[in-house]
């Protein structure tokens, strides 16, 4: 055994094509953030009086995934901190929030919570009233004058779960504030976010805002090019490797994580089958790869009545014939595995747009068809490939415990 794991090391070791890996990672902060210039001075503009403890503008950033919303306004931020730093300062606090995280924003208690936790004191995981929570978090930020500059990303994710009313709570504590002084940036990767949202916090949120345009082809090159360099031994890379990937990742829409991503699982592929290229092929694959593992992530992260209907539908494409699932089939398998997991049985007409929902994730395809005198009726096919059912299956077990 010990010789076996010898010859995978030895030769991993050996016949690697990168010479830093991390360098392709999310949470990488590179060196430098092409095509986002105007963007980030517009950000250091707005934030610049943060630098002597002044309260800044409320700003609100918005861009489809992988603008670089995240990376710019981490970026400016330290920036800011750094030289406030260099300058002996004390007072500026910056926060940042990821309201996508589970247990961090789920609620108005959670995310005080995490916020004054970020100011290194505590307050406990539950039971006090939101009152006296906002009380200690004001009583925490009073003690000396400074500015508390909170960074809400993915902020729609929290107002989705909560309602916008601990956004309007925040903005508004500035009035019973004598020391200190919050302000707020939020992120948001949903463009229409605004247009939902309370009048008032809409105003005070906004008051200033930024776009993040999706990159183009080209920009996206760019980015790949840079990254590329500190990440890859020199000469792996085959012409038009960064074309393709920034092609595939411009399709969707300009998303730099995206091609990131392609850029790393290809060559992590190239890596594991022993090539001393990373080839055109293997960008493919790591098409297909990553378009498998969304569609898993979707799977599992499905609220648990979902997860039963497309149990349910999984359950009758292994046992029938692929082309005949029917949503009365579907309902009947459903029950039955309502009453086994003991959940409630939500009505035909609620499991009927749940599936529509499912067509849209493009999980299952839903023609409607005649079935002569027994009317019309919506007939379903599973989209999820074969080779993916069984680990589908699997998620679905785990998550439902079944
Ligand atoms: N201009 C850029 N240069 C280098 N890397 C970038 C650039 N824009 C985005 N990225 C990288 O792409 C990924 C997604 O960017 P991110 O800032 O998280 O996007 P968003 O917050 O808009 O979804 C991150 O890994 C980030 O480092
Ligand atoms: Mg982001």
């Amino acid at each position: 055994m010990g010789s076996a794991l010898d010859n995978i090391f030895n030769s991993y070791a050996g016949g690697s094509i990168f010479k830093n890996k991390s360098v392709l990672q999310i949470n990488y902060t590179p060196e430098t953030i092409p095509h986002r210039n105007s963007q980030i001075e517009a950000v250091a503009s707005i934030l610049a009086p943060a630098l002597k403890g002044e309260r800044v503008s409320n700003l609100f950033l918005y861009g489809k995934t992988g603008s670089g919303k995240t990376l710019s306004v981490q970026y400016v931020t330290k920036e800011i901190l750094k030289r406030v730093t260099d300058a002996g300062g004390d007072n500026l606090r910056v926060i940042y929030i990821n309201c996508k995280l589970k247990k961090v924003a789920d609620t108005e208690y959670r995310i005080l919570a995490e916020i004054i936790s970020s100011l290194g004191e505590s307050v406990p995981a539950t039971g006090l009233p939101t009152d006296a929570v906002y009380s200690k978090f004001i009583e925490i930020i009073e003690r000396k004058k400074q500015l508390i500059l909170i960074v809400m990303d993915e902020v729609d994710q929290a107002v989705k779960k909560i309602s916008d009313s601990f956004l309007y709570n925040l903005t508004r504590l500035n009035s019973e504030l004598k020391n200190a002084q919050i302000s707020l940036v939020g992120i948001s990767n949903n463009l229409t976010f605004m247009d939902n949202i309370d009048p008032r916090v809409r105003s005070s949120l906004g008051e200033e805002e930024i776009v993040f345009p999706p990159y183009n082809a080209l920009q996206l090159q760019d980015i790949l090019r840079e990254r590329a360099e500190g990440a890859f031994v020199e000469g792996v890379l085959d012409e038009g490797v960064f074309a393709k990937c920034a092609a595939f990742a411009a399709r969707e829409h300009g998303d730099a994580r995206r091609a990131l991503d392609l850029l790393r699982v290809a060559a992590e592929l190239a890596e594991r089958e022993h090539s001393k290229k990373l080839t055109m092929e293997f960008i493919d694959k790591a098409n297909q790869k990553i378009e498998k593992d969304k569609m898993l992530d979707i799977i599992e992260n499905e609220p648990r009545q979902h997860q039963l209907i497309l149990y349910s539908i999984l359950n009758l494409t292994n046992k029938e014939d692929k082309n005949e699932i029917f949503t009365g089939q579907v309902y009947n398998k459903y029950q039955e595995f309502c009453q086994k997991t003991k959940v409630e049985v939500l009505t035909q007409r609620r499991v009927s747009d749940i599936i529509a929902e499912f067509d849209m994730l493009g999980l299952i395809n839903v023609d409607v068809v005649s079935r002569g005198r027994m009317g019309r009726t919506r007939e379903i096919k599973l989209m999820v490939p074969e080779n993916l059912q069984p680990k589908a299956k699997e998620i679905l077990e785990t998550a439902l415990n079944i």
